[in-house]
């Protein structure tokens, strides 16, 4: 009897815990800071949204996620550029591939087409020197802006071109991305690019840049 009376009690706090939670998550309460997961959307009860199918409905949208789907999203490559796949390519190649594929939106020699597509090519010298702060008007290019070479390949294998993003190959990948170096004067023309000569790239402007923590304050 005893027994059954500290059940009953259980069962009280796990409903009232689990409302609280639910009326926290639906009016912004923020994460819990105590590590406990957030409500899973899959389990809300869509009887709380006005208009919604009514108390104790689930939206029943949404699935699981095989490896294979992750797999082919796991993409990521850092600045260190540990996650490189193998492949290779070439200036020439991505020449090529430039002009089928990225020129229509970048422009033949990529000056871009603002505003809609981002200038990607040009050292013009009134643009070094890293001086962005003092006149945001200059041109950010591949050459005089970006970090590291190994993300323009994360960027390109990602998202570009923008209408098929994820279609290209990594050797098509490395040849677009040893292109646009080689035509911003960071790699020689006849380079051909694979993951330890990509890593081995450094990017003219590489030292404005400092990693970041996400915490408040200065970097350390
Ligand atoms: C249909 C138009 C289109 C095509 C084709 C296209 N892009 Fe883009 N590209 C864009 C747009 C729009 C952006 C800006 C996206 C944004 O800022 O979210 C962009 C951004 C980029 C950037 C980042 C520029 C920066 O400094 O922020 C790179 C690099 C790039 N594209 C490379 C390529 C390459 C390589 C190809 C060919 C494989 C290509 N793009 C094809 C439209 C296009």
């Amino acid at each position: 009897m005893k027994h059954a009376l500290v059940i009953t009690a259980l069962v009280g706090v796990v409903a009232c815990g689990g409302n609280e939670a639910a009326s926290a998550s639906t009016t912004g309460g923020g994460a819990p800071t105590d590590g406990t997961p957030l409500a899973r959307f899959a389990d809300h009860d869509a009887g709380t949204v006005p208009g919604g199918p009514g108390a104790g409905a689930r939206y029943g949208i949404g699935g699981g996620v095989d490896r294979k789907q992750l797999a082919a999203m796991d993409l990521d490559i850092g600045a260190d550029g540990a996650e490189l796949p193998t492949g290779r390519g070439t200036v020439a190649q991505g020449d090529a591939l430039y002009k089928a594929q990225c020129a229509m939106c970048h422009g033949q020699k990529g000056e871009g087409m603002e505003p809609a597509f981002p200038r990607l090519l040009g050292r013009d010298p009134a643009a070094e020197g890293f001086k962005f702060a003092t006149d945001p008007k200059l041109p950010h290019t591949i050459g005089n802006y970006w970090s590291h070479a190994t993300t323009l390949f994360d960027y390109i294998k990602r998202a570009m071109p923008h209408t098929a993003p994820g279609s290209l190959t990594d050797d098509q990948t490395y040849a677009l991305t040893a292109y646009l170096l080689a035509m911003d004067d960071v790699i020689a023309d006849d380079a051909t690019l694979d993951a330890a000569s990509l890593r081995a790239v450094k990017m003219p402007y590489a030292d404005r840049y400092v990693p970041d923590d996400r915490r408040p304050g200065p970097a350390k």
